[in-house]
């Protein structure tokens, strides 16, 4: 049986993945109307990676025997204004979703949790990873899609994702 705060937060990140996983969505559709369909391609996966860690915590906890809540997922509010905005939001919100899983582990820890913190050192080497491709993202858009050509390269390398 797991530190019922802890089955609290981690129900609680199941909703933020889901959140995550439309607000990836959300995206691909905004760069896909301005026809940038390899942003969109990237964004689209990016989107299943969100359901992915959604369903791996939720396997957690039925392992654990735990109850697992399923709350209304938010509307994407995000505003944007052409592509850079796009990928400054998708590092923001990947900034965001490691404080979300540095709580937690902070929590597991304060209550001799060893079991979740160990489950979410997996979540604590993939949010490094996230963040690198979203910051990569952006570095890749100011260095090359200055123009028409370099965004076109730019388009076609993220579709291959
Ligand atoms: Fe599930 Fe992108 O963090």
């Amino acid at each position: 049986m797991l530190n019922e705060k802890v089955v609290a937060l981690l129900n609680d990140q199941i909703n933020k993945e889901l959140y995550s996983a439309y607000l990836y969505l959300d995206m691909a559709n905004y760069v896909g109307d301005l026809g940038l369909d390899g942003f969109a391609h990237w964004y689209e996966l990016q989107a299943g990676e969100e359901r992915d860690h959604a369903l791996k915590i939720r396997k957690y906890l039925i392992e654990n025997d735990e109850k697992v809540v399923l709350e209304a997922i938010a509307k994407p509010d995000k505003i944007f204004d052409g592509a850079l905005s796009v990928l400054e939001a998708g590092y923001e919100h990947e900034q965001y979703v490691t404080s979300l899983i540095h709580d937690i582990y902070d929590v597991a820890i304060d209550t001799k949790d060893w079991r979740t913190a160990q489950f979410l050192d997996w979540f604590v080497k993939e949010q490094l990873e996230e963040e690198e491709s979203a910051r990569d993202l952006i570095t890749k858009y100011k260095l090359f899609a200055n123009d028409g050509a370099g965004l076109y390269e730019l388009n076609k390398e993220l579709g291959k994702r």
